[in-house]
């Protein structure tokens, strides 16, 4: 993230995606699934106006499968369309294409009736920093990455790419900002990636990690650092961690930033295995 959101920023992101909206008939808003309502732009609603939506639960390989199901079904409850990915690798990528064609449906039965041609069908992914929009941009577009060129009434920067037969992308995502509103929620989005390193202490984002892995996967938190047993206090378990991993000062003391660093860095690189750190129960 380059910059960051004052309430200028948030106004400007706010004037461009609801100026590319209208050109387009259906939104495809990119979620983390390990967040998905700390991840999510708190006036999307707002923003998209009641265009027809898809949410893609992206970076799913980081996440726990079971707890992405959850989110599934619950943002499923409340009538959107849902789908799980992992844009890196380009898995349920494919589904995206028949999930914009249904809910596109209704505009080109309309289109038809009234005896027009119907035209492709035009998306836009709108998300948060980091959330791999870029990346899905990219698989989206493959090999048969097509430009298309402006379109009348278009602003001259912006290109479309061509996606099968009946869709087109814009290659500029909406970039929106994250919530802000409470700290678990900044913590969340420190340690996926959303917020810029030098914005955050370490310590305070790795203790909100290690309270979460505790509390919702011990094992993995053992297995990961072979410790048999969790020790009750917060600090004991950095003591430990600490000097299992060699995190030492002089005089055998614990060197506690870069604990937290290194424990900031494990999650980051998934090395704890499958995590998710919301669920709609929470
Ligand atoms: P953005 O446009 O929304 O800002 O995000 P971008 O596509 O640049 O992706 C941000 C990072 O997330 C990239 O890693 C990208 O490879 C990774 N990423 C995107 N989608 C997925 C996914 O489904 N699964 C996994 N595991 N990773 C994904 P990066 O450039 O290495 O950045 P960093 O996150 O390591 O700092």
């Amino acid at each position: 993230m380059s910059i960051q959101w004052f309430p200028g920023h948030m106004a400007k992101a706010k004037r461009e995606a609801k100026e590319k909206m209208k050109l387009i008939d259906v939104v495809i808003e990119l979620l983390d699934a390990r967040i998905p309502l700390s991840s999510r732009n708190p006036v999307i609603d707002e923003i998209t106006g009641g265009k027809p939506r898809i949410i893609i639960l992206n970076k799913a390989d980081l996440a726990d499968p079971e707890i992405t199901k959850a989110w599934k079904a619950y943002f499923e409850s409340e009538g959107h369309h849902v789908l799980e990915a992992d844009a890196q690798k380009g898995k349920g990528v494919q589904g995206i294409g028949p999930a914009v064609r249904e809910e596109a449906a209704g505009m080109i039965e309309k289109m038809k009736r009234k005896g027009m041609n119907p035209r492709a069908i035009r998306a836009l992914i709108l998300g948060i920093p980091n959330v791999g929009k870029s990346t899905l941009i990219n698989r989206l577009a493959s090999k048969k990455i097509a430009r298309i060129g402006d379109r009348p009434g278009v602003t001259k920067s912006q290109q479309w790419i061509k996606v099968g037969k009946e869709m087109e992308l814009l290659d500029t995502p909406g970039i929106l900002w994250p919530k802000f509103d409470d700290e678990a929620v900044g913590y969340r989005l420190a340690l996926t990636g959303a917020i810029k390193e030098e914005l955050f202490d370490f310590q305070d984002s790795s203790a909100f990690l290690l309270k979460e892995l505790k509390k919702s996967y011990p094992e993995l938190l053992k297995s990961r650092y072979s410790l048999e047993e969790l020790p009750d206090d917060l600090l004991a378990l950095f003591d430990e961690i600490g000097r299992r991993r060699g995190c030492l000062i002089s005089g055998g003391n614990i060197d506690y930033d870069r604990t937290a660093e290194l424990i900031f860095r494990d999650f980051r690189a998934g090395k704890f295995g499958r995590v998710s750190l919301e669920q709609p129960a929470d």
